[in-house]
């Protein structure tokens, strides 16, 4: 009998809090452009609660308790597109305290219920803000209460961290440090910044780390644009080698393309994210490029994005359907 190809790290774990990383990094083919040049994604969308963010929800709670900031059955408070909050519901559940979320009104309502579900407790900021407002909104809301603890991801180290002691370190073993470019999506920059951290300390200008930003004013649910007047704290440029833009258009057609040519249910930021990955690679000779794929399509399936026409969906104002 053939012998069997067992992972090489465990499987068997105490709670689901343990089984967070560790994500399969995959090739697709169909992403690169050349054949000197590998295409790899890191799929996250594989943690417990189905996005990378379980990565960074389990080390602010991780470091608010090494910290002595917050006690049992406390209320921990974050403002969150979405994601962030799943996660945090999730694992603040698990560890005893309860969240509150601040969330844009005009979010999936698969993201409502995944909260919900968690045991979360959703305020609604105005939608036509977008995370923005809820940031605003959540800083507002912890200043009035001190009972409140609020991590804030977009402040928080523990949140780069997540990346720089986690992800960048499998890529590397994965990869056996053969990294030539690293492309990731920015919301809170906490992916770019960790990951980049780490891969330029062990790899330097070896590797290049790449944004991909959507559009100012053509929202990509998860991404931001720098441009729109917010830098998160968390966020040092210099980290960066480049940002490319991607249109809502074409996140849309890269994520179906990842669907029908790679049988990857992604969410949208991962088809904004595999244009540039492809994008670099048609620059490389050869090469490992490594993509992340932030998360699944399950929370952006009431949109229709993977089955209407394309130009039904691009067309639409993505601050209001997603
Ligand atoms: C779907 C999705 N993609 C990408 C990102 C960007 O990750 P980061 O916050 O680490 O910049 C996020 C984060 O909010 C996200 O939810």
């Amino acid at each position: 009998m053939a012998a069997q190809n067992l992972t090489p790290h465990r499987r068997r774990y105490r709670d689901i809090v343990e089984v967070i990383g560790n994500t399969p990094l995959v090739e697709l083919p169909s992403v690169s452009p050349k054949p000197g040049v590998r295409v790899w994604a890191k799929l996250e969308s594989q943690n417990p609660t189905g996005s990378v963010k379980d990565r960074v929800a389990r080390s602010l709670i991780l470091d608010a308790e090494e910290k002595g900031a917050i006690s049992k059955g406390q209320t921990v408070l974050e403002p969150t597109s979405g994601n962030t909050g799943i996660s945090l519901a999730a694992i603040a559940s698990k560890r005893g305290y309860k969240l509150r979320v601040v969330m844009p009104d005009n979010v999936t309502p698969e993201r409502t219920q995944l909260l919900e579900m968690y045991g979360a407790e959703i305020v609604y900021s105005p939608g036509n803000q977008g995370s923005n407002g809820a940031v605003a909104m959540a800083l507002e809301l912890a200043e009035a209460d001190s009972d409140l603890y609020m991590p804030y991801q977009y402040g928080n180290q523990a949140n780069p961290d997540a990346h720089y002691n986690g992800t960048a370190l499998e890529i590397l073993e994965e990869l056996d440090g053969q990294v030539n470019a690293f492309v990731a999506g920015l919301g809170t920059g906490g992916t770019l910044m960790g990951n980049g951290r780490r891969l330029k300390e062990e790899l330097g200008d070896a590797v290049k780390i790449v944004a991909a930003e959507p559009m100012q004013g053509e929202p990509v649910q998860g991404l931001r644009s720098l441009d729109d007047g917010f830098i998160p704290p968390i966020i040092d440029l210099s980290v960066l080698d480049r940002k490319i833009m991607v249109t809502n258009r074409d996140a849309i057609i890269w994520t179906r393309k990842l669907l029908d040519e790679e049988q990857l249910f992604a969410g949208v930021s991962s088809g904004a994210i595999a244009r540039v990955a492809h994008r670099i690679a048609s620059e490389m000779d050869e090469g490992n490029v490594v993509f992340l794929v932030a998360d699944d399509g399950w929370k952006y399936l009431s949109s229709g994005i993977y089955t209407k026409p394309v130009d039904e969906i691009a067309n639409l104002d993505s601050t209001v359907w997603w």
